[in-house]
């Protein structure tokens, strides 16, 4: 293993080799070089998602190993941070989960779908035109990016601002917080991701509109009104930047390595154009092969044995979703694309148990409708080059670029 193992050229090239190399050292292996288990099967990651004994709460011990000077110097940063329910634990995730389940519901998802549609098509539109383009920069990444700030009540001018400030935070997010000049960056990043949607949140409150920050504010209200404890106003600005951070990069990637896994699959992707009444399932196959989640992140909370090996409290642990859903005592034939699989519903790739991804049925619809809609525009849509540009993260996997050619 190498100093940086899971960021290095060969786990990059191909994870699921390196994670099907783990699975064989055992369902629980040591990673010296990160400080932490990783989880290697279907069955332990699945049973780790509802382990109490293993915390979502990673902003405490990760705080407490920073040196006093940079510990101030990003508070602002996981002030904003605690505010994001995907690092709460219960009692305090469930009340901070409830007002969001209810203002963003499957039925407010549903209602997006015609004017995805409309916002798919003009941007295929723009791509038509030219020859060869950047599928990522021009399709995968402006969509999602769209539909969260409308949906948030975002205006149109302001939306440019947030990419600067999401790539700062995840500076943190993604763990790399001891790198000075990232800090630094964060603590910009959060203190006006926070300052801005806090101005957000006055304009709806004051004017509401037909928008998901509005929704959300009525839900808080009610609950206070009812004697409930209801959103802090530093929980609802959170709500809503932790909604734009994670309803924009995942998505992007699943339409970004979803149409290169079609595109390296010639005959799957002939398939998928005879059914595109089945893209509803063929996405699931997508999120299972080669979906955006690598690693899902915990922290022990509680002293516990797994399979012989003693968990201590602060260590990190890391879910290998990813592995997981290469595992072939979960899915036959693993490491093939096959969009028929009937089973492929059950991947791991938006989490399990009480932190399952909210805004799963937000991706799917844009995952589903992107991708119908490409490879039903472009019969001849093809890979420019061969070699591909991907991002090296533990936590993620997607592309950075995807140059295509489309007739
Ligand atoms: C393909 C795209 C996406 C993927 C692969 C994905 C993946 C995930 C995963 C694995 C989790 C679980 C985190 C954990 O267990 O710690 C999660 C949680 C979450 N996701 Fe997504 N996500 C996607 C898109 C979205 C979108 C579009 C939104 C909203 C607009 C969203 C909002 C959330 C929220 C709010 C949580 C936290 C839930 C909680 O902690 O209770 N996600 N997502």
């Amino acid at each position: 293993m190498g100093t940086t193992y899971l960021l290095s050229a060969e786990a990059v090239s191909d994870p699921y080799g390196v994670y099907a190399a783990l699975r064989e050292q055992g369902p629980v292996v040591w990673l010296p070089e990160h400080h932490a288990w990783m989880l290697t099967t279907y069955h332990e990651v699945q049973h780790a998602f509802r382990d109490a004994r293993l915390a979502s709460d990673r902003l405490t011990p990760l705080e407490q190993r920073l040196d006093p000077e940079r510990r101030a110097r990003l508070g602002q940063t996981f002030e904003l941070l605690r505010g994001w329910m995907v690092f709460q634990d219960p009692p305090h995730h469930e009340r901070m989960r409830e007002p969001l389940r209810r203002a963003f519901t499957p039925r407010t998802v549903e209602r997006l779908r015609p004017h995805v549609h409309e916002i798919v098509d003009e941007l295929l539109s723009g791509i038509a035109e030219r020859g060869e383009v950047d599928l990522v920069a021009d399709y995968a990444f402006p969509l999602p990016a769209i539909v969260i700030a409308e949906l948030l009540g975002v205006p149109v001018p302001d939306r440019e601002r947030f990419r600067t400030w999401s790539a700062q935070l995840a500076a943190i997010v993604f763990g790399s917080s001891n790198r000075a000049d990232q800090a630094e960056a964060a603590a910009e990043g959060s203190a006006q991701f926070a300052d801005y949607f806090a101005w957000l949140i006055r304009k709806y409150t004051d004017e509401p509109a037909d928008n998901l920050v509005s929704a959300l504010i009525a839900v808080t209200h009610d609950d206070a009104a009812r004697g409930g404890d209801g959103l802090t106003a530093s929980e609802l600005v959170g709500a809503c930047t932790l909604l734009l951070f994670a309803g924009h990069e995942t998505t992007a990637h699943l339409i970004g390595s979803g149409t290169l896994a079609l595109l390296q699959h010639p005959a799957e992707l002939a398939w998928l154009r005879d059914h595109l009444d089945l893209i509803g399932p063929a996405v699931e196959e997508l999120l299972r092969y080669d979906g955006p989640t690598m690693v899902m992140p915990r922290a022990v909370g509680v002293e516990h044995e797994r399979h012989g090996s003693l968990l201590q409290p602060g260590q990190s642990v890391f879910l290998c979703v990813a592995g997981a859903n290469h595992d072939p005592a979960a899915f036959s034939d693993p490491d093939r694309l096959w969009l028929a699989r009937p089973d492929a519903g059950k991947h791991l790739g938006f989490g399990y148990g009480i932190h399952y991804c909210l805004g799963a049925p937000l991706a799917r619809l844009e995952g589903q409708i992107a991708i119908g809609a490409l490879v039903q525009r472009f019969p001849q849509l093809a890979l420019a080059r061969e070699d591909v540009d991907r991002g090296a993260s533990i936590l993620g996997r997607g592309l950075r670029t995807l140059p295509v050619t489309v007739g």
